[in-house]
């Protein structure tokens, strides 16, 4: 029986994958948070709810630790955790700054480190690791600090190619656009009493996200992003990068067609 480890299981994306793998008879480690909350999950024969908050590198040891220890052995990693913080980089807080790095690159950093031996062990293993569209591209203003983090997680699985290769340990990466999850309600855009220059380009995103949330736009839903994850899971697709959704297919089109300084007026002209 195969097995996965994913995180951010408590909603989205992750809490889809788990649904799926273990519907596909694979064994799961779902981890989350708050394991407390969960009441759903752990009823599925299939599924291991584990304590993991990513940020943190000793949880992550010991949840690699616990789930090998429940499972014999991880077939694949699934690193999903993930937020956005959104805002004017002057009015972001000091600690959303480095909570955006701490949970979307350090968090994935900590459980990649915590499963490298048992990796190594077994002469093979997989990291699938959840980018987006904003991991090789932007789309829209205000959005740096998330853009950061992605693209950093795209230099992170590039970069680590060269090194695991001699262990037959494979990096995927997928990169979903916009999906329908709590993942654009959970995003609060910083202002200010004194600095107001930003209020116009605020209420301008602030607009695309109402729209986001009333489902104004045609999203991509979790589970055919889930589908995609799975055929790379099973080697179904050997891709190292599988992009996903209508948006991602648009914007990377209208990218790679212009020359960037064109592709950024055009963008930004979206949000005039
Ligand atoms: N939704 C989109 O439009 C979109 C597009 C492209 C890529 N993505 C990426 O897809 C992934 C999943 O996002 P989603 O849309 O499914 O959003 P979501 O519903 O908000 O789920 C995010 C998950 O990450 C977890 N998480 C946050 N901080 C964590 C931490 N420190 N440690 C462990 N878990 C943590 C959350 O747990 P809590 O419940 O404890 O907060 C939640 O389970 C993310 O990597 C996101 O960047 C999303």
């Amino acid at each position: 029986m195969k097995t996965v480890f994913i995180t951010g299981t408590s909603t989205g994306l992750g809490r889809a994958a788990a649904l799926h793998f273990a519907n596909q008879g694979w064994q799961v480690a779902a981890t989350m948070r708050s394991p407390e909350k969960e009441t759903e999950l752990q009823k599925n024969p299939n599924i291991r709810v584990i304590s993991l908050d990513v940020t943190d590198p000793a949880q992550a040891q010991r949840a690699a630790a616990t789930a090998i220890g429940a499972f014999g052995k991880i077939d694949v990693v699934l690193n999903n955790a993930g937020h956005g913080i959104y805002g004017a980089l002057e009015l972001v807080s000091e600690e959303s700054i480095d909570h955006q790095y701490a949970v979307n690159v350090r968090g994935v950093i900590n459980v990649i480190r915590a499963f490298l031996p048992h990796f190594r062990a077994n002469n093979g293993g997989m990291f699938i690791n959840i980018s987006s569209y904003m991991g090789f591209l932007s789309a829209v203003p205000l959005g740096s600090l998330y853009n950061m983090s992605k693209f950093a997680l795209e230099g992170l699985t590039e970069g680590l190619y060269y090194e695991l290769k001699p262990f037959n340990i494979h990096l995927r990466l997928v990169q979903p656009g916009g999906f329908a999850s709590d993942f654009t309600n959970k995003i609060n855009l910083p202002t200010s009493d004194t600095i107001r220059d930003y209020d116009v380009v605020n209420a301008r995103l602030n607009k695309v996200f109402d729209a986001v949330k009333n489902k104004k736009f045609p999203l991509t839903q979790p589970q055919d992003i889930v589908e995609q994850i799975y055929a790379v899971a099973t080697g179904a697709n050997q891709e190292f990068r599988t992009p996903v959704g209508q948006d991602t297919a648009a914007m990377t089109a209208m990218r790679n067609s212009m020359p960037l300084a064109e592709y950024l007026e055009k963008v930004d002209a979206m949000y005039a």
